[in-house]
């Protein structure tokens, strides 16, 4: 297996240079965009990691798969889903059009800016300390790692040139998508944008999801069966945004991608992976996170279809 995860990463390296590191959030061109790194961890806990596996980043849009898990379980599913859709959107992920265009107005799906700013405005909790609490709390269980924490540089960077999403969040609210305070929600969204990961957090989040909401080593439920794999579904038609059909044909593995350059993937009861790779392609996904998945679903077999 290292052989193995260090011939995918090298050869992934040769990508980094056709994409760029996300600048529309001023705190994420810092990152270096030559890194690469991997971590897997399988069934039987054994971890394997390369590269640049340990270097932090936020989590970015992988944080939307984790908070509908958490609307799932704090709502009734029929709740969840008559504020947020279970369809691809087939646009980037930044989009507004379609909350004007649609028949109903409501977001495609929960992968989507949009839908994910309508199931954070599910979580629940008495107060906004509450819900931040009991949010990063459910990130720390999944992760397996206590110290995960909200990288507050990037939550400021987001939170002043987030108007995209503001527009979005004030439609939304308009149209009945979202109740209570606006700029609350926003602000537990960019929250959970900016909680720090590296690839050991996102493998461990993975395989969770891959043993279907067990942890692994200690046998306890951290999500209902039934929305492990809602989650996963989601992952696989619309994790990748506009790209997730031609991601589904040539991985077959079930993945969520976000602008710090981290990808999530569940290969069910088999492994959690996660990759790092902070160069972009235009849909905002991580260049060299793409070659390495598809790389390793080749070499590994691990498509699901
Ligand atoms: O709201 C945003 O635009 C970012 N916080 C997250 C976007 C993102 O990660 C898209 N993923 N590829």
């Amino acid at each position: 297996m290292k052989n193995i995860l260090k011939e995918v990463l090298e050869e992934s390296k040769k990508y980094t240079e056709e994409g760029n590191v996300a600048s529309y959030i001023p705190e994420l061109k810092k990152a270096n965009r030559d890194d690469v790194g991997i971590c897997i961890i399988d069934r039987y806990n054994n971890i394997y990691t390369e590269g640049n596996y340990s270097t932090k980043f936020t989590i970015q849009s992988i944080s939307k798969v984790i908070v509908l898990a958490m609307a799932l379980m704090d709502n009734d599913w029929s709740y969840v889903f008559s504020k947020v859709g279970m369809e691809p959107s087939g646009d980037p992920f930044n989009s507004i059009m379609k909350l004007e265009t649609n028949d109903t107005k409501r977001p495609n799906n929960p992968m989507i800016n949009a839908g994910a700013i309508v199931t954070t405005s599910l979580i629940k909790g008495d107060s906004a300390e509450e819900k931040e609490a009991r949010m990063l709390n459910f990130f720390r269980k999944l992760a397996k790692n206590d110290s995960l924490q909200i990288n507050y540089d990037v939550y400021k960077s987001e939170k002043l040139t987030g108007d995209r999403n503001r527009a979005m969040a004030y439609l939304l609210k308009n149209d009945g998508f979202i109740t209570g305070d606006v700029e609350e929600v926003l602000d537990l969204y960019f929250k959970q944008c900016s909680i720090e990961v590296d690839t050991v957090d996102l493998a461990r989040i993975g395989i969770n999801l891959a043993s279907y909401g067990v942890d692994i080593e200690t046998g306890e439920r951290l999500i209902r069966k039934d929305i492990s794999r809602m989650v996963k579904t989601f992952m696989v038609t619309c994790g990748m945004y506009d790209a997730s059909g031609e991601f589904a044909i040539r991985t077959g593995i079930p993945a969520k991608s976000g602008v710090g350059g981290g990808i999530v993937a569940s290969v069910p009861n088999t492994m959690g992976i996660g990759v790092y790779g902070p160069a972009l392609d235009k849909k905002g996904n991580s260049v060299a996170g793409i070659k390495i998945l598809e790389d390793l679903s080749n070499r590994l077999e691990l498509n699901i279809f």
